[in-house]
């Protein structure tokens, strides 16, 4: 699948216009448009990062790292997903950065998401469902959603066995077993319980743009 992440990013480069502040998601595909956008950089005036990851490769290139506090709106977000339906809804977090990723869609007018054929599905749900969450309610909100979807949280951990933490210190619960009819709704309800500090269903902000990494890719 690599090939199609690579064909998918460096398509997204036509996106990017002169003097832009783009917006950066994470993940293996986002790596490829990372690099092609290094080739660009005299292009344009830096990047917003959704991860430490993105922002070390970023550096890496010598691409500046800009404070979205400081930017203010941006015109382009690009970055993966982990699902994506008819509608441009998407699963994302499997790479743990959902909630920078998501304030970042949320901040730019236009999102272009970036995948492999694998990525497309006609119901979400099948990839486990990230949820980031304050530490001391992990237990709470695993209980209340599986009251709520009767699917099943899973406390992501790495493979020693410890509690991922995220770029915010927090916690993940990856929700197994949804088929998920109604995306808006599901992410509304889970964004409800308290203690959540975001859930990977981009719903409400689906992309605008899907571009399915191929020879040649193809734009939805
Ligand atoms: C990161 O948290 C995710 O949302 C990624 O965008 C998603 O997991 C896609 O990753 P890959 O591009 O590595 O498949």
């Amino acid at each position: 699948m690599s090939e199609a992440k690579r064909l998918a990013g460096e398509k997204a480069i036509d996106y990017v216009e002169d003097g832009m502040i783009v917006g950066v998601g994470t993940g293996s595909t986002v790596a490829y448009f990372i690099d092609a956008l290094a080739r660009i950089q005299h292009r344009i005036k830096g990047a917003v990062s959704s991860s430490e990851q993105s922002t070390q490769r970023l550096r890496a290139h010598g691409i500046e790292v800009l404070d979205l506090n400081a930017t203010g709106p941006l015109s382009l977000y690009v970055d993966g997903a982990d699902e994506c339906d008819p509608h441009k809804r998407l699963i994302k977090g499997g790479g743990a950065a959902l909630t920078r990723e998501k304030i970042i869609a949320e901040a730019s007018a236009k999102f272009v998401c970036i995948v492999d054929p694998a990525k497309r599905v006609d119901v979400l749900g099948k990839f486990p469902l990230p949820v980031e969450v304050i530490p001391m309610a992990r237990s709470l909100i695993a209980r209340e959603i599986l009251a709520m979807t009767r699917a099943q949280p899973v406390w992501r951990q790495d493979a020693s066995g410890n509690g991922v933490v995220t770029d915010n210190g927090n916690a993940l619960l990856d929700i197994h077993g949804l088929a998920i009819t109604d995306p808006v709704a599901l992410e509304s309800a889970i964004n409800q319980i308290p203690g959540v500090v975001s859930v990977g269903l981009f719903a409400r902000r689906p992309a605008d743009v899907v571009i399915v990494g191929g020879e040649p890719p193809i734009v939805l």
